[in-house]
């Protein structure tokens, strides 16, 4: 359960402040998957990273599984991120390392038993069709396969909240489709989704539709697909 209420975040930047979001409170239930939408500039990163307890918000409170986060320090935040996991927009791969050295990485930070690494991490490249680049580095990936390493390196934790900035923006209509309804039968094994897309394709399998506008939210409702 994702308990956000009355949040606000203000940046200070050298031109003045950026108020980038305004009185956002909504309450997402286990197993939800939410597709936060919007223009860009909305909100939807800067609410994703403070969901995603990456950053705090300016006030207001935000609860994750019954945890208050928006009080900890940054190291306590970083403590409690071992359960969440992260695709970011723009990937976030380590330039460096290879597909399963990302991933390697990713499992030693959230604390997973190392006996487990291999086996998690094939699966995890076999669900995403990625088995054969491996052993690739970021650079030698199209950028549709470096967002699938980034939906296998957060999925191999096994985290109990999954954020997802604009997952499908690199991959074609049928990978996007696949992605999609991989992240639809997580939510249903009781992982929290919340991603934030410009995919009207998101909305037939998100449990949850949320719209922001210039840093409110403007409806949060029910997806179609699950109203009866
Ligand atoms: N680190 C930052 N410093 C200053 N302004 C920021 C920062 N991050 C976001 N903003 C501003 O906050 C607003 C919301 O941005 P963002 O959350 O990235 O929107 P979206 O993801 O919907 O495009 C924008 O006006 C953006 O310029
Ligand atoms: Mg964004």
């Amino acid at each position: 359960m994702i308990d956000v209420q009355h949040v606000r975040k203000v940046f200070q930047t050298p031109d003045g402040e950026v108020v980038a979001l305004n009185d956002i409170s909504l309450s997402i239930p286990t197993g939800a998957m939410v597709a936060l939408m919007g223009p860009s500039g909305s909100g939807k990163t800067t609410l994703l990273n403070i969901i995603g307890a990456m950053d705090a918000p300016t006030s207001g409170t935000v609860t994750l599984d019954a945890v208050r986060v928006d009080t900890m320090h940054a190291d306590e935040r970083a403590l409690f991120r071992k359960r969440i996991g992260f695709v970011f927009q723009r990937f976030a791969l380590i330039a460096t390392a290879s597909a399963y050295e990302n991933m390697e990485f990713a499992l030693r930070i959230a604390g997973i038993d190392r006996a487990q690494w291999h086996t998690r991490i094939l699966h995890a490249l076999d669900i995403l069709d990625m088995n054969d680049h491996a052993h690739h580095r970021p650079a030698e990936l199209s950028g549709g396969q470096q967002q699938r390493i980034a939906v296998a390196r957060a999925i191999c934790i096994e985290p109990s909240i999954l954020i997802v900035d604009e997952p499908t923006a690199n991959l074609d209509s049928q990978r996007g489709a696949a992605v999609l309804s991989l992240f639809r039968n997580y939510a249903a094994n009781g992982t929290t989704i919340v991603m934030s897309t410009h995919d009207p394709t998101s909305e037939k399998y998100a449990t949850s539709i949320c719209r922001l506008r210039a840093g409110a939210i403007e409806a949060y409702a029910t997806a179609p697909s699950v109203q009866r």
